[in-house]
C-alpha cells in the first residue's frame, strides 16, 4: 500500500523581529519572565503584504523547489490555519491562486495548533487511495492579527509564520507508518479565540434582549467584543503534556516502535517547559527533541512545519531516520505522527 512521505520542505517569516525586550515597551512584563516561563526570546510579526496566505505561498514555493515538484503537478493544497485574511475564499485557493497550482482542489483546515499534524494524516489518507497524487500540506498564521496586545498574558507567546511540506507516495518503505488524531469539545473554552463581528443584530443581541424580528435592525452592527485569543495557562499547560504523552504512546504502539528508537522528536512549539516534561514522560532525550521556540515563540500550526523545515535544512533528518511529530492546542486538538524519513 502506497503510504504519504515527505518530498520537500520549506518555511517562510516576516521581515519584523520583535525581541521581549521591545515587549517590554508594550506590557508589564519582563525578558526574564518570558524566558524562564517559556523559552521565547523573539518572534516575527507581520506586517503589510504579509498575510496568511502570502506566507504559505512562499513556504510552499521553498518546499516544492526542494521537492523538485512544479506547481502544476499539485493535486491537493490543505492549510492548518486559524488567522486566514479573509473567511471565504480560503486560504488555501488564495495560495492556489498565487503559486499557480491550477490542477489542485484547495481548503483549510481549522485544528488550531494541530493543523499540519492533521493535514498530513489527511494527505497520507488521499495518497493511499491515489498513489499519483501530490499534496501540499502548509501551516501558516498571522495571529498577531488575533491577540490583545494590552493582554501580557497572551501577547507574549504567540507570533506568525508559515512551513510547508510536499506529501507524495512513498518508495522503499519510507513515509507515514501511524498517525493517531484526537479532540475533545469539552474543554473549548480554556483555549479559544471568537468569532469576526456579525452583521446580523440578532446575532448579537443577548437572549434578555431578543424580541419581535425588526428587519430595520438588520446592517447595524453593535460593537464587537472578544474576538482574541484567550487561554487558561496552567489548565492548558497541564492538558498539553498528558495529551502528546497519550497520542505518542498510542502512535508509538501501533508501530511497535518504542521511544528509543525515534531519532528525531519535531514537536509543536508553546512553552519549552511542556517540551522538557514531555520528554521525560515519554523517555526521549532533549537533544532528541527539536526546539526553536526560542526565536519564533508560538506560531501555531506553523510550528511544526517550521522546525521540520529547519531541521531537514539543517541535515539532522538522514534517509532511514524514524521521526515522530506531535502537535496539541485549541479544541482542544491533538495528534501524533511516525514517519520513516
Ligand atoms: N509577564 C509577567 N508576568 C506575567 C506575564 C507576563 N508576560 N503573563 C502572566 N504573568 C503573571 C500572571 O499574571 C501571574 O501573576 P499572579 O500570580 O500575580 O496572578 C503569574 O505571572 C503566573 O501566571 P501563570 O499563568 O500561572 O504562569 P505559568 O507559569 O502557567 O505560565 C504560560 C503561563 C506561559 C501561558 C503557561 O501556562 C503555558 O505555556 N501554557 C500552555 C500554552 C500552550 O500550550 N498553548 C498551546 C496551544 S496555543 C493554540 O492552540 C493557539
Amino acid at each position: 500500500m502506497a503510504r504519504g512521505t515527505i518530498l520537500g520542505t520549506g518555511s517562510f517569516l516576516p521581515t519584523n523581529r520583535v525581541t521581549n525586550f521591545d515587549l517590554e515597551k508594550l506590557v508589564d512584563t519582563t525578558d526574564e519572565w518570558i524566558t524562564t516561563r517559556t523559552g521565547i526570546r523573539c518572534r516575527y510579526i507581520a506586517g503589510p503584504g504579509e498575510e496568511t496566505s502570502m506566507l504559505a505561498a512562499e513556504a510552499a514555493r521553498r518546499a516544492m523547489a526542494q521537492a523538485g515538484v512544479e506547481a502544476e503537478e499539485i493535486g491537493m493544497i490543505v492549510v492548518g490555519t486559524i488567522s486566514s485574511e479573509m473567511t471565504m475564499p480560503s486560504s488555501a485557493c488564495l495560495v492556489q491562486k498565487e503559486i499557480g497550482a491550477v490542477n489542485a482542489f484547495a481548503f483549510d483546515l481549522s485544528a488550531a495548533c494541530s493543523g499540519f499534524i492533521y493535514g498530513l494524516d489527511l494527505a497520507d489518507k488521499q495518497i493511499q487511495a491515489n498513489p499519483d497524487l501530490k499534496v501540499l500540506v502548509i501551516g501558516a498564521e498571522n495571529l498577531s492579527a488575533r491577540i490583545n496586545w494590552q493582554d501580557r498574558n497572551t501577547c507574549v507567546l504567540f507570533g506568525d509564520g508559515a512551513g510547508a511540506a510536499v506529501v507524495g507516495a512513498a518508495e522503499n518503505g519510507r513515509g507515514i507508518m501511524a498517525s493517531k488524531l484526537f479532540s475533545d469539545g469539552r474543554l473549548w473554552d480554556l483555549l479559544s479565540m471568537g468569532p469576526a463581528p456579525s452583521q446580523n443584530p440578532y446575532i448579537n443581541l443577548s437572549s434578555d434582549d431578543s424580541g419581535p424580528f425588526d428587519a430595520s435592525l438588520l446592517g447595524h452592527t453593535r460593537p464587537h467584543q472578544g474576538s482574541y485569543i484567550k487561554m487558561v495557562g496552567r489548565e492548558v499547560f497541564k492538558n498539553a503534556v498528558r495529551a502528546m504523552e497519550d497520542s505518542i504512546a498510542k502512535a508509538l504502539s501501533a508501530t511497535g516502535l518504542s521511544g528509543s528508537d525515534i531519532d528525531l522528536v519535531i514537536p509543536h512549539q508553546a512553552n519549552i517547559r511542556i517540551l522538557q516534561c514531555l520528554g521525560e514522560r515519554i523517555g526521549i532525550p532533549q537533544e532528541k527533541i527539536y526546539i526553536n521556540i526560542h526565536k519564533y515563540g508560538n506560531t501555531s500550526a506553523a510550528t511544526v512545519p517550521i522546525a521540520l523545515d529547519e531541521a531537514n535544512r539543517e541535515g539532522r533528518l538522514r534517509e532511514g531516520d524514524l521521526v515522530l511529530m506531535c502537535a496539541f492546542g485549541g479544541g482542544f486538538t491533538w495528534g501524533s505522527v511516525i514517519l520513516r524519513w
